[in-house]
């Protein structure tokens, strides 16, 4: 969507995968706090995001949404301050249909209203999800709420959640900043393996202003070990997804810690360039071994090792895989042990990755090294 945002990938934090309804302004506080205390709001997680379960089972006597007074007595603009006065960022939830997904009221034929409101807020972000929808064609029910939000005024980050039911890629540039490619994640090697396959099947659509979501992170969430979330957090850099941590950062381990705070992934993500990154080769029992790549600025490449298989296995990069030159030297970094392990790297590298674990390299060019220096 050409509304100025977007034009990384979106970083932040929303409520659903670990706290679902069980929230209240405390715990979005609380999170704020977090997140500035923690360091995590200076390497880019600025989006404070509120999912369902914010408001009332019914609209007021005016017809509009009203956050819910047991939980949110404060209402939404003191919580926009709240976030706003630590230089964060405030998204909020609705749905495309009459319902939310937990049956809160939902926007469907009050889109002009509820822009206006959430705008009042001074809220920043929109997710807008897609349960109870009347059977209407999301490519119907999605585009008056962006036209909604722009005519507010107030620029706000839109963000569709139509679980990819569309094919969201094909019709949703120039509808929203992103829009989701699949059904939930759970916190599970299962589920985010699967979601990583269907949402690479998108990859030529993501670019600067819209992106594929292929969901929210589960990294700290408790369902994978310290490999698998290591590996889910490295391929969604590399996807260009949306990194929106899903964990209670008030209580995280220093594991976690670790894996969302890394700099040089994060700076993958946030790659000017822009571009999806991709599955380019497999081999072994079910093509359990994977290589994932893309390009980054400056002719360099981001180069994801990632054995999905259940045993430790050597995989290899070919030149040829990554549409490099055979002869082409090329300086190997790695991103988890933050050193360069390789100099004048020729034809392929490969090397030992444990089971379900993910290693993950910059290339440069050693040409574009001496040239740049
Ligand atoms: C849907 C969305 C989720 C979450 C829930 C909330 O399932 O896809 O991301 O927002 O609704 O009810």
């Amino acid at each position: 969507l050409n509304n100025g945002l977007a034009q990384t990938p979106q970083m932040g934090w929303n409520s659903w995968n670990f706290f679902a309804c069980e929230i209240n302004e405390t715990v979005i506080k609380e999170t704020a706090d977090a997140l500035i205390s923690t360091g995590l709001a200076d390497l880019g997680y600025v989006y404070v995001n509120i999912d369902d379960c914010w408001h009332n089972l019914t609209r007021n006597s005016e017809g509009q949404l009203v956050a819910d007074p047991k939980t949110f007595p404060s209402g939404i603009k003191a919580l926009a301050d709240y976030v706003h006065g630590k230089g964060l960022k405030l998204g909020i939830y609705s749905d495309a249909g009459v319902f939310t997904c937990q049956v809160r009221p939902g926007s469907l034929y009050y889109e002009e209203g509820d822009a206006e409101l959430f705008a009042s807020w001074e809220v920043d972000y929109l997710k807008y999800d897609n349960c109870y929808n009347l059977g209407i064609s999301p490519r119907k029910r999605y585009p008056p709420m962006r036209d909604a939000l722009n005519d507010t005024g107030r620029i706000i980050f839109y963000s569709l959640c139509e679980w990819g039911v569309e094919d969201p890629a094909l019709w949703a540039r120039g509808v929203g900043n992103s829009w989701r490619t699949t059904d939930d994640i759970n916190d599970s090697w299962a589920s985010m393996t699967t979601i990583a396959d269907i949402n690479d099947k998108w990859a030529a659509y993501a670019g600067p202003g819209g992106w594929n979501d292929p969901d929210m992170l589960e990294v700290g969430n408790g369902g994978m070990t310290f490999q698998e979330y290591r590996a889910h957090f490295s391929i969604w850099a590399l996807m260009k997804a949306p990194l929106l941590v899903g964990c209670d950062v008030r209580n995280m381990t220093s594991d976690t810690y670790e894996i969302i705070s890394n700099k040089e992934v994060i700076a993958v993500n946030q790659d000017p360039l822009g571009v999806q990154g991709r599955k380019v080769h497999v081999t072994g029992i079910d093509g359990c071994l994977q290589v994932w790549a893309g390009p980054l600025s400056v002719r360099r490449l981001v180069v994801a090792l990632w054995n999905r298989c259940s045993k430790a296995a050597t995989i290899t990069a070919t030149w040829d895989s990554l549409g490099l030159e055979s002869s082409t030297s090329v300086s190997v970094r790695d991103l988890w042990q933050h050193k360069i392990i390789a100099e004048n790297a020729v034809v392929s590298f490969g090397t030992q990755v444990d089971a379900h674990d993910c290693q993950m390299y910059i290339f440069t060019p050693e040409a574009l090294n001496r040239s740049e220096i």
